[in-house]
């Protein structure tokens, strides 16, 4: 067994021997975690934009980056947002006078002229800065920006960063002026081979500041992030840790209280900030779909104070069970896109959107829900706990990734360990997600492989998976098999299955039995066909609602024989649109595998799916 394996078997041993929050290991981050929590300045709103498709105000005319240290011309250097100083001056751009876009959201729906754009947008906004106590700090968090920002405060570079669906934060305290400071972005959405994801997706490639946007004050030492997880439903021990930030983080007292449990844990910080605890309540109202328990709790140190509401319950999987707070469930799921497809569409940039995505999530009678293929909105993860949705959460590793570039790797696992440390406090997320659909290779194993050891690093107490693909068996017609080598390295073995959409008809469905050779739970992460809304006819004809409700039906009767499958999620809860699905009056842009259309109506397979989960949930 090569070194890396045997290292990475170490760690898995190492973690599942105790599922308490796994000491953080000292990961880089973009972003400071427990800033979400705090009271914040949001500078949501509109923003002055100039859509620059030939980036003229970042390169100069020899496609150098635009740098006043080399060439002291403003007069296309966006970022430091001038006006002319005399008639005389030439400056080529204006925010003030340019048109608006709202943040957060995509640009592509916001005006007609961007829905295919794929370029640099300039944003900018001018806030106030907010007044000080000594000693306080400022930040400014971004909650996502898809694809690559460039971040400028007064004409003065704070970074950038690049993945469209993790936050990423500035400290700018030193940066700021007296009154009004400007804050300029480049973004681009530009697609890249080697970027993650890739070129190619099924989905719209929404640019722009997508998530929301705010300025953050703390004191001088904070808590900057913490964990908290139940180690065992029986023993009832609660375990984790908090981390301070600033100059009197070494040694200060740290103190953890949950109110409804009548628990005030305190402990002290070592020397790197960090202080762990651990308590056994007396009694403990264990976090489930059907009962979303949430505690209040505070986390104190060094003067400061942050609150968050967290669900209690333990995940693990036995033999092909998937155990939840330790008995066996069964995944009711449904797929979705952050994607809400009413009123224009684009990315789910508010609470009321996801609310109404997770009110037709349950609507189905589901209990679990596959935010694909990317990390969805922090406030939509704290929804699945509080409406009691247990999550999949996926990084967009997503079919062919450029396995062998490590510029690659690096930006995965960044995306990855970011949306790990964001979220390792929702009780709803029972699964991480490492990719979807990519093809079985060599390179494409080992990359996911250290991956996976790099999620297990930072939080050893959820389950691993990725949405593999089956294939048939070349000597046994009508024989499904799912093999591969990533099954090894995942607690639960997932796979993509299109059956009677992709390959044959719906009656294919009635001849196919299943090899799956993994002593590991086994869960169907897809499947599905499209239909037009409202397109009716025999259910042999493609794109009615009655051939995508004879799929389900007969897809339903197929998975029913799979032996001790623990689940599935079917593809999909609305449809969305995609650039590769052309299909005149039919898909015009969009995917039509949703089981309700783009403008909002349930199709006859909704109800197939709907009867089945609540004969499900009746009797599992
Ligand atoms: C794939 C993929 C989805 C895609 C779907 C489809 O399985 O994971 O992102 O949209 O199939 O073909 O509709």
């Amino acid at each position: 067994m090569p070194l890396r394996h045997l290292l990475f078997a170490l760690i898995v041993i190492a973690s599942v021997l105790h599922a308490t929050p796994t000491p953080e290991t000292g990961v880089k981050l973009n972003h400071i975690p427990a800033l979400y929590l705090r009271s914040a300045i949001s500078l949501n709103g509109e923003w002055r934009t100039i859509i620059d498709p030939y980036e003229t105000g970042f390169y100069d005319y020899r496609q150098q980056q635009r740098d006043l240290s080399k060439s002291p011309s403003r007069a296309e250097t966006f970022y430091l947002d001038v006006k002319p100083a005399n008639p005389g001056e030439r400056v080529e751009y204006d925010f003030d006078t340019s048109p608006t876009l709202n943040v957060p959201g995509d640009w592509n729906t916001q005006r007609p002229e961007l829905l295919y754009y794929e370029g640099s947008m300039w944003y900018r906004q001018n806030f106030e800065t907010p007044t000080l106590e000594p000693g306080q700090r400022v930040f400014l968090r971004f909650g996502a920006v898809n694809y690559e920002a460039h971040v400028y405060l007064n004409g003065e570079k704070l970074g950038s960063h690049v993945g469209g669906f993790t936050p990423f934060d500035y400290e700018i305290g030193d940066r700021l002026k007296k009154g009004l400071n400007s804050l300029v972005l480049k973004v681009d959405n530009v697609r890249h081979l080697d970027a993650v994801p890739t070129v190619n997706t099924d989905w719209w490639n929404y640019g722009g500041i997508t998530r929301d946007v705010r300025v953050i004050v703390t004191p001088a030492t904070f808590v900057s992030d913490y964990r908290i997880a139940l180690e065992s439903e029986s023993t009832r021990v609660i375990s984790g840790w908090v981390r301070l930030n600033g100059p009197a983080a070494a040694g200060a007292a740290v103190e953890i209280e949950v109110p409804e449990l009548s628990e005030k844990i305190t402990a002290t910080a070592g020397a790197d900030g960090r202080a762990t605890f651990s308590f056994t309540p007396h009694a403990l109202n264990l976090w489930s779909p059907d009962s979303p328990h949430l505690y209040d709790i505070k986390v104190r140190g060094a003067g400061d104070e942050i609150s968050d509401r967290v669900g209690f319950r333990t995940i693990r999987t036995k033999g092909r069970q998937i155990l939840l707070n330790g008995q066996p469930i069964f995944l009711r799921g449904i797929c979705m896109h952050e994607e809400l497809p009413l009123h224009g569409g684009g990315r789910i940039k508010a609470l009321d959107e996801a609310q109404q995505m997770f009110a037709w999530v349950k609507e189905l009678n589901c209990n679990f829900v596959r935010l694909a293929h990317y990390p969805h909105n922090e406030f939509t993860t704290r929804l699945a706990d509080e409406m009691g949705l247990l999550v999949w959460s996926e990084a967009p590793v997503y079919w062919t990734i450029n396995w062998e570039n490590p510029d690659t790797f690096a930006n995965a696992r960044a995306q990855v360990l970011d949306n790990v440390a964001r979220d390792a406090n929702r009780a709803s997320i029972i699964i991480w997600s490492l990719a979807n659909e990519t093809p079985v290779s060599e390179a494409r194993t080992s990359f996911l492989s250290r991956l996976a050891a790099e999620v297990r690093a930072l939080d050893s107490t959820r389950l691993l998976s990725a949405a593999m693909e089956r294939h048939g068996d070349r000597k046994q017609k009508n024989v499904s098999v799912v093999e591969d080598p990533l099954a090894e390295y995942v607690d639960i073995v997932s796979f993509n299955q299109y059956i009677g959409w992709y390959d044959g008809l719906p009656e294919k469905c009635d001849r196919i039995s299943w090899r799956i050779p993994y002593d590991k739970p086994v869960f169907v992460s897809e499947f599905g066909g499209g239909a037009r809304a409202g397109r009716h006819g025999p259910a042999t004809e493609r794109w009615t609602e009655e051939f995508q409700e004879e799929l389900y039906r007969r897809t339903l009767l197929m998975l029913d024989r799979i032996e001790g499958l623990a689940g599935f999620s079917p593809w999909l809860l609305t449809d969305f649109r995609s650039p590769k699905r052309l299909l005149p009056n039919i898909q015009d842009g969009y995917n039509r595998k949703g089981l309700i259309s783009s403008e909002g109506e349930r199709k006859k397979a909704f109800y197939i799916l709907q009867e089945y989960y609540a004969r499900k949930r009746a009797a599992p």
